[in-house]
């Protein structure tokens, strides 16, 4: 059965940087829907990825909705410019501010989609108090900070207790998980509420990119 709702967000963290402008095109026609871009600062997470200057090459050679992962300790620095550099969707690790609520504020006003992301050992329960701001909710499956790891198990039951809480508390933000999604494992992920896979190594190290796309939205 396939699931029409589920949006599918390839990161192109395992994508080949060398070709950069081919590997966009090719995530694109093989039916990706959101493009997601993990930004790395070498210091909320022991990896260095990649910040503005990569992001507007990628903004200019894709129409795809875009989906920028702060792993960084100063999110709040980078809401102006994501905005201008056309960001959709634009998440930030709350243990890395003071205010959260107040940067939830600033992405909205700046035109973009607010997402908070859990670090796999964080509670959801952290969330309580701004679940009817956000937008989205991207629960991490691994620990931040690099691709090509394995799915952490206990993150499927954040994903039923996260749909719980929108279901009776009538909330409308999206759950994304991010972080060791395969076919394999995607089909329980989607059943537990997720509405937007997120996946890297999975998806890049397939010699068929649309078939691995579409083998992430089998349920
Ligand atoms: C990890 C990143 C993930 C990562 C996913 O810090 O946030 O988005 O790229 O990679 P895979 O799908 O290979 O686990
Ligand atoms: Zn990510």
């Amino acid at each position: 059965m396939q699931s029409n709702t589920i949006k599918i967000a390839p990161s192109l963290l395992s994508a080949d940087f060398g070709k950069m402008a081919e590997e966009i095109r090719a995530i694109e026609s093989a039916g990706a829907d959101i493009l997601h871009l993990d930004i790395m600062d070498g210091h909320y997470v022991p990896n260095l990825t990649f910040g503005y200057v990569i992001t507007e090459t990628v903004a200019r050679l894709t129409k795809l909705p875009l989906d920028a992962h702060l792993m960084v300790t100063n999110p709040a620095d980078y809401v102006d410019r994501m905005a201008k550099l056309g960001i959709q969707y634009l998440s930030f690790h709350p243990d890395t501010v003071f205010h959260p609520h107040r940067l939830i504020s600033a992405i909205k006003e700046n035109g973009m989609k607010a997402g908070a992301a859990l670090n796999p050992g964080t509670p959801v329960s952290t969330l309580d108090e701004l679940l009817p701001d956000l937008d989205f909710v991207l629960l991490m499956s691994v620990n931040p900070g690099y691709s090509g790891q394995k799915y952490i198990p206990v993150v499927t039951d954040k994903i039923k207790r996260l749909k719980g809480i929108a279901e009776q508390k009538k909330l409308s933000f999206l759950i994304e998980v991010d972080g060791g999604i395969n076919d394999k494992n995607a089909p329980e992920l989607i059943s537990a509420g997720a509405d937007i896979i997120v996946s890297a190594s999975y998806i890049f190290s397939s010699k068929d990119y649309a078939g691995a796309i579409r083998s992430l939205r089998s349920v």
